[in-house]
């Protein structure tokens, strides 16, 4: 048996070295502003610019370990899931949104 896998669109969206360690750039798209988050060792992560609290901008939190705090009202959120983590665990999600990085370059995808 043979899978036919869906095509994902990718777009180069810049260098992984045009985000700095523990900071994050906001990509506007013609589907709404996305994050892109570099962690302190290196990894990235993409969301939709939008708290799932009140839709907070996360592109301009704090990025801390494997988070980010929401500069509005400080929710934590998980950048692999787009959830909040510890008491607000369980209150909505921000949509994840497919990144990869290839020969330095960071690809955002689309399904
Ligand atoms: S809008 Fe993000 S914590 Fe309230």
């Amino acid at each position: 048996m043979t899978l036919t896998l869906d095509p994902i669109a990718w777009t180069d969206v810049g260098a992984v070295t045009d985000i700095p360690l523990r900071g994050a750039r906001r990509v506007p798209t013609a589907q709404g502003d996305i994050a892109i988050f570099r962690t302190g060792d290196g990894a990235v992560f993409a969301l939709k610019d939008a708290c799932p609290h009140k839709g907070g901008p996360l592109s301009q939190g704090m990025v801390h370990g494997r988070a980010v705090a929401c500069p509005l009202h400080g929710w934590n959120i998980d950048l692999a899931t787009g959830e909040p983590m510890g008491a607000d665990h369980g209150k909505g999600c921000t949509p994840t949104i497919p990144l990869r990085v290839e020969q330095g370059r960071l690809l955002l995808g689309r399904a």
